[in-house]
């Protein structure tokens, strides 16, 4: 294998093994990062969470790719190389999403939380069961992942409606865009589903403030929040406080401020939270893997990237 065409795969947090295995069927793979002097043999890096300032020691690189959809793990970097930066778009993570967001959706509409309270206590009641026909469900977020989940959300019954930087249209979902649209999406929305990304923009927009803002007369007796967008999205100080003051009835986290989420934190046993360790949708290399080395070889013919980051926007 020419070295010129090598890879360097940087991630921490998980096991590179799988990704390692399958980008180097066709190329050579490097997974130690550079930290000394610049290595001009690598063109691609495939990254999550890489030690920042070491793709500044790669002169030769051509594009950065994320291991993940979201890619606030890379613009961090204060020392980015200013290349292309590709995200992930895959059949097989959205449809993830769309699992996670229909699950806690329904299990929050059909009162589990409830339920797994009574059955240690033996309790045999039966709340009022509205329909989905009553709940509307608002989704902070309307992009690749957002869109798929109004779409499996649509066809259940349950209103939908979506906020976004732009408006954008859906068939059969109330749209709504920016800091103006903002309070009148929250005021009508039940079911608070967060899928945004984290940028400068919408750092800690999950505020006291903004829950206060949603719908806690409707038909699930209060208002429920769903984050399975990014942790530093949300101020847990401030979910725990909603909770207390029954802004909120009920939330779902996928994501934390500081993950793993730390031990000390109420969340973790607060009998109103439902806790998930960042698990909504995990990409997975053998999808993902493959169409990387096909985005390589088509740039390095001099066809277009697809699914690039917006450096200005920060998604
Ligand atoms: P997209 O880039 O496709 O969509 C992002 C959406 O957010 C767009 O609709 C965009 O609006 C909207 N948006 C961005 N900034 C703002 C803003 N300031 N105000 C209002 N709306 C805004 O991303 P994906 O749907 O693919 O992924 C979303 C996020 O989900 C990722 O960034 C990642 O953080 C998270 N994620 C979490 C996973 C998990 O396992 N928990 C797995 C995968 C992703 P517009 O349409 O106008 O541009
Ligand atoms: C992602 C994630 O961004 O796993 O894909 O959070």
């Amino acid at each position: 294998m020419p070295e010129a065409s090598r890879i360097l795969l940087s991630v921490t947090g998980f096991s590179p093994r799988r990704w390692q295995e399958l980008l180097s069927r066709t190329r050579d793979v490097v997974t130690e990062p550079p930290m000394g002097a610049d290595d001009p043999t690598i063109r691609y890096a495939v990254v999550w969470k890489h030690p920042h300032g070491s793709l500044a020691r790669l002169p030769n690189l051509k594009a950065i790719f994320s291991v993940g959809a979201g890619v606030d793990h890379i613009l961090a970097d204060p020392d980015l190389p200013d290349v292309p930066i590709v995200r992930v778009i895959a059949e097989n993570l959205t449809q993830h999403m769309v699992e996670y967001v229909v699950w806690r959706v329904m299990d929050h509409h059909r009162q589990g939380m409830l339920y797994r309270a009574q059955q240690p206590r033996k309790i045999w009641h039966e709340p009022r069961q509205p329909t989905t026909s009553e709940v509307t469900v608002g989704i902070m977020g309307l992009g690749e992942l957002g869109r798929a989940a109004a779409a499996a959300l649509l066809p259940l019954g349950f209103h939908v409606r979506g906020w976004n930087r732009t408006a954008r249209p859906m068939d059969g979902v109330e749209i709504f865009s920016g800091a103006d649209g903002l309070g009148a999406f929250l005021s009508g929305t039940d079911i608070l589903v967060v899928l945004l990304p984290h940028t400068a923009e919408t750092e800690g927009i999950v505020s006291l403030d903004l829950l206060r803002q949603l719908r806690r007369t409707g038909a699930l007796g209060g208002a429920v929040l769903i984050n399975a967008g990014r942790g530093k999205l949300q101020r847990e100080a401030d979910i725990l406080a909603a909770l207390d003051e029954d802004a909120l009835k009920e939330a779902s986290l996928d994501v934390f401020e500081t993950e793993p989420l730390p031990e000390a934190s109420a969340l973790w046993t607060h009998p109103r939270v439902f806790i998930t360790p960042h698990a909504a949708a995990t990409s997975d290399p053998a999808h993902l893997a493959p169409a990387m080395i096909a985005q390589m070889d088509a740039y390095d013919r001099g066809e277009a990237l697809s699914n690039l980051v917006d450096r200005g926007a920060g998604y």
